[in-house]
């Protein structure tokens, strides 16, 4: 099974723009309990470099892109974000680095927990280590 699953919104705009919707449950797929959103990244600057517990998440580049590394500490995969109305789940145990930002990149992030600094892992070896 791939590690990558992507959640598409309908786009429920019309000639006034573009309108996207997220529910709990409904399209996003947990309950959630967080909202955070990053901007003014900068492109040579990447982030992330950890992997959750038990957390989930959902990220979508709102505006602009940046490329996502996935590693599940035995698969390593690189994708682009970047539609407004496509995002990418991150589910927990899987080591994620955010890449190459555009100058203009909005990232939105649903997460399933209030932020809680024990449930990170931000050392690889200890990942791999828990991942086997
Ligand atoms: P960090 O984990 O470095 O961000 P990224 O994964 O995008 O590289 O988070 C930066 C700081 O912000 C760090 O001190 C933790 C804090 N933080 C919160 O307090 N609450 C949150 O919801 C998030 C995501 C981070």
């Amino acid at each position: 099974m791939s590690m990558i699953e992507w959640i598409d919104l309908p786009n429920l705009g019309d000639d006034r723009g573009s309108l996207m919707v997220l529910e709990s449950n409904k399209n996003v797929p947990f309950k959630v309990k967080r909202i955070y959103y990053i901007l003014d990244a900068k492109p040579d600057v990447p982030r992330g470099f950890h992997a959750h517990k038990e957390l989930m998440q959902l990220a979508f580049c709102i505006k602009g892109s940046c490329n996502m590394i996935m590693d599940n500490g035995i698969e390593k995969q690189q994708v682009r974000i970047d539609k407004s109305n496509i995002g990418l789940m991150i589910p927990p145990m899987v080591w994620h680095e955010m890449h190459d930002f555009s100058e203009d990149c909005v990232m939105l992030v649903l997460a399933s927990d209030y932020y809680n600094e024990a449930d990170y892992i931000r050392n690889y070896d200890i990942f791999l280590e828990r991942v086997k």
